[in-house]
């Protein structure tokens, strides 16, 4: 059997991006994707893993734009361009075609282009909030003008993932607190969100960014590494839980280089 990069393959045996060949009653059955066939705990070679990530962003392409189209028609044929529902269906094809276009571009090098932080999570945080419960109050905070290396694509992954976590983490209702900080003297741009979810034990601080460590029913326990490999990896960054408290909440802070430099001001 072939060795295979990442593991995908989820500690209650369920594999994402994998069908079972057997019968789904029988756990000791092989798991197969596209290109090759994994078991539990093997590693998905890049070659395979890359066509089969092209190839699903090839099949999205269809429907999204006609999606697009269809968006555009109910747009003029019922003089709705102005209808938030509407607007909001737009914002919802154009994140599937973001979602898509990550697809096809996993596997080549991203290209970081400098940004204002601030403006990069605004943006994200406004699409997002309005996507979970009303209950949960979303508070963006810091500076508006700190600048670092960042593929925008990508970086929306991260913010998505943490913040899905927060929410999932909130019992029905609660605050969202995101601030950008720099630390000038450091040339770091901090990014820390904030919740007042269900907290992480002291114990799990690092465990929670493991691939398949997952608390939750219905997740993959995906989001946190992902969101590491896409931090470390493409933005040499750092991200990390700076606190949490059992029933108070989490901070988990992203550490981005600053695209400021520090000079050091002497006075004579
Ligand atoms: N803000 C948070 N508050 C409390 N626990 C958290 C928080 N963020 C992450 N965790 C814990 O870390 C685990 C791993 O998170 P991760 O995002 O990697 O996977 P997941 O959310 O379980 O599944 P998915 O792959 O769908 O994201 C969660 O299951 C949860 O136990
Ligand atoms: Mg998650």
């Amino acid at each position: 059997m072939k060795k295979y990069a990442g593991v995908i393959v989820r500690k209650d045996d369920k594999c994402l991006f994998c069908k079972r060949n057997a019968d789904l009653n029988n756990f000791g059955g092989e798991w197969s994707i596209p290109g090759g066939s994994v078991e539990k705990g093997e590693e998905i070679p890049n070659a395979a893993q890359r066509e089969f990530y092209e190839e699903t962003a090839h099949q999205l392409g269809t429907p999204i734009s006609s999606l697009m189209a269809w968006v555009e028609l109910l747009k003029s044929k019922f003089n709705l361009s102005d209808e938030s529902m509407i607007l909001e269906m737009e914002n919802d094809v154009k994140r599937l075609e973001t979602v898509a276009d990550r697809f096809s571009k996993i596997g080549s090098k991203p290209i970081l282009h400098n940004h204002v932080v601030y403006e990069v999570v605004e943006e994200f945080v406004n699409y997002f909030k309005v996507r979970v419960s009303d209950k949960i109050e979303f508070i963006l905070i810091g500076d508006k003008q700190v600048e670092a290396l960042v593929n925008v694509p990508l970086f929306d992954w991260v913010i998505e993932n943490i913040l899905k976590n927060a929410v999932n983490a909130i019992d029905n209702e609660g605050i969202i607190k995101i601030e950008v900080k720099e630390n000038l003297v450091k040339e770091q741009v901090f990014i820390d969100i904030t919740d007042t979810g269900a907290g992480i034990p002291k114990k799990d601080f690092d465990t929670v960014f493991q691939p398949g460590y997952t608390t939750r029913k219905r997740g993959w326990g995906l989001g946190l590494s992902l969101t590491k490999r896409i931090v470390e990896n493409y933005h040499q960054g750092s991200v990390f839980v700076k606190d949490s408290e059992i029933a108070k909440g989490t901070t988990f802070r992203i550490v981005l280089k600053s695209n400021m430099t520090y000079v050091p001001t002497t006075t004579s």
